[in-house]
């Protein structure tokens, strides 16, 4: 079961009897640093990380910090939320040990729950932040929300925590520019599902410190991680390459030059993807594509008014009927 922080922290309590028994009633800002960092930097900075959000991404990155050895945080707006990133958490790390110690029962749990062991909830996104040596934000994609909790973050975080946003379309700098910590402010953008996708793009401003991009990158690697560097630049390095090509796709079959699912055959045939664009699409979800596409169409720096990036008939009809992908269960194909 997960941990709730010691109550002058914060008032979250779920209802379950273990969870209550697991309560820690001291501060562990003197917690020791966490053995994945350890063997990639002993100089690592960072041993508490406070996750925003428990959603699909936030919980991912709550659960691979814990694996390696870190102390983490994981703050979303009621117990609701909470609860479901709990429950997303406790199934994958279930999948990872059966992997891991196929052969033993014992082993599997102990693994599950010495994870569990390091992860804590709350409700209280100031108070959290209290304690942090690393803020990661993966909440709503909404400019004003992020903007407005990493400015009163600012404000009580200590002075030597850093800033990131998992943010997938917006600009690193707009963020940064809600804090006054600019040089300690970086993008960190995981990929979905967490657990599994080796990459993170590490981003950088202009005004960010160099040596923060440094423990980023270790920090990356102690989570056995794959980082890339990258400038702020709208989609960094991978949405810049796979959006305008699944928006080509999707123009194909809008052509009707031919069908998604000849489509999705050639790429993974003819190309060796693992997945067709319109698999990924779907997977991805036709709203956060379009929510992308828009925004990039309309101000994405050096890319307004690119016909690359132009609205598409098709996908808008498709997101306003509310087939989304996979996640309503009809987008492209039917689930
Ligand atoms: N879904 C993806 O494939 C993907 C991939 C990479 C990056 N991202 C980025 O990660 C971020 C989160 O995406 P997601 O798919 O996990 O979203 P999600 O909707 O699954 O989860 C967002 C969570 O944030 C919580 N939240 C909202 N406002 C909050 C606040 N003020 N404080 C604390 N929690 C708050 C919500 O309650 C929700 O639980 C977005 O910035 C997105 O661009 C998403």
């Amino acid at each position: 079961m997960l941990r709730c922080l010691p109550t002058r922290h914060v008032a979250l309590r779920l209802p379950s009897p273990a969870l209550v028994s697991r309560f820690h009633t001291t501060p562990r800002a003197s917690t020791a640093a966490p053995s994945g960092a350890e063997t990639s930097s002993p100089a690592n900075p960072i041993k508490n990380v406070v996750v925003y959000g428990s959603g699909l991404m936030g919980s991912g990155i709550v659960q691979v910090a814990a694996q390696h050895q870190y102390q983490v945080t994981m703050v979303d707006l009621g117990a609701d939320h909470l609860k479901k990133g709990q429950g997303y958490i406790e199934a994958s790390l279930k999948r990872v040990a059966r992997k891991k110690f196929a052969d033993s029962d014992a082993q599997q749990k102990a693994f599950v729950e010495d994870t569990l062991s390091r992860i804590q909830l709350s409700t209280d996104p100031e108070a959290a932040a209290t304690t942090a040596d690393l803020i990661v934000e993966a909440i709503v994609e909404n400019i004003n929300t992020k903007r407005s909790l990493f400015s009163s973050l600012d404000q009580v975080a200590p002075k030597h925590a850093i800033f990131t946003s998992n943010t997938s379309s917006l600009p690193i700098s707009e963020l940064a520019s809600a804090t006054k910590r600019q040089d300690r402010f970086a993008g960190l953008h995981f990929f979905n599902p967490v657990p599994q996708m080796k990459l993170v793009e590490v981003v950088s401003t202009a005004e960010v410190n160099p040596t923060v991009i440094n423990d980023l990158t270790q920090f990356c690697l102690s989570l056995k991680k794959a980082p890339v560097n990258c400038k702020d630049t709208p989609g960094f390095i991978v949405n810049r390459l796979l959006v305008p090509y699944l928006m080509e796709a999707v123009r194909l079959v809008e052509r009707g030059e031919a069908t998604p699912k000849d489509v999705d055959t050639a790429m993974k045939l003819g190309a060796g993807y693992p997945m067709g664009p319109f698999e990924l699409l779907d997977y991805i979800g036709l709203d956060t594509c379009k929510f992308i596409l828009d925004g990039w169409y309309k101000e994405g720096k050096g890319l307004a008014g690119d016909k690359l990036v132009r609205p598409s008939e098709r996908l808008n009809e498709l997101v306003a009927k509310g087939d989304l992908g996979r996640k309503s269960g009809k987008g492209f194909y039917s689930y």
